[in-house]
């Protein structure tokens, strides 16, 4: 039986996948959702209260997790949806992603609606751990999208050019590594986090 190490994935890391969902008219709906491996058939993510994501998966606590790297499937899933031909239906009322390099049937195994207040209002979230039941592979290569290693060479461009700017684009270009480091240490390994500190500790032996 596959698990999700087969596809890539590392326990503790957080992937950016697609989800799809049933509506309650029985329509698929997909989004982009961050997706933390915690073992080799669990997973946890966070949904936030006001998507169809969220309402479709306390529903029917089931779904698609898709592993796609095409930005087109991204762009067009935040912003409306996939087109119904994208989709294909399985024999347990779901839906998952034609393109996906592999997907994985799960179910809710716990969930917790958690409230957070702050100046703007209060936000609900849904937390939601998952077991994994079918993992299908469509190429024998699957490459999860974590966004840790985007994030690394993003900033080491920022660092290569960091000495022949001005002080002004200096500090602009600090704020964007504290915001990488801020990604990185949420989504990496302690690999991608133990690389992120090489580059902190590079800009204090500049000063
Ligand atoms: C890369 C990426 C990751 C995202 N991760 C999450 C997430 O973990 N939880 C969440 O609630 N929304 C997340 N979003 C936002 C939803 O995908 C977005 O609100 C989407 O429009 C919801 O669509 P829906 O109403 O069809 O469910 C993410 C968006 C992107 C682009």
């Amino acid at each position: 039986m596959l698990s999700l190490y087969s596809v890539g994935m590392e326990k503790g890391l957080l992937y950016e996948t697609i989800l799809s969902t049933l509506n309650s008219d029985g329509t698929p709906n997909a989004a982009p959702i961050g997706v933390i491996c915690k073992d080799d058939h669990e997973i946890v993510f966070y949904l936030h209260k006001g998507s169809k994501t969220f309402d479709n998966v306390r529903r029917e606590k089931s779904f698609y997790v898709n592993i796609i790297n095409d930005p087109m499937v991204f762009v067009e899933s935040t912003i409306g949806n996939l087109d119904n031909e994208e989709f294909q239906s399985d024999e347990e009322n779901g839906f998952f992603v034609k393109s996906a390099e592999a997907f994985f049937r799960a179910e809710v195994s716990s969930e917790k609606l958690v409230h957070r207040k702050d100046h703007l209002g209060t936000f609900t979230t849904y937390v939601v751990r998952a077991k994994v039941l079918r993992i299908v592979k469509n190429q024998e290569h699957v490459i999860p999208l974590n966004r840790a290693i985007y994030g690394i060479i993003e900033a080491l461009v920022h660092i290569s050019r960091i000495n022949i700017v001005s002080e002004e684009e200096k500090n602009v270009y600090l704020d964007r590594i504290s915001e990488i480091s801020r990604v990185v240490n949420k989504v990496g390994s302690p690999h991608h986090k133990m690389a992120m500190k090489k580059i902190w500790e590079s800009l204090d032996n500049q000063e």
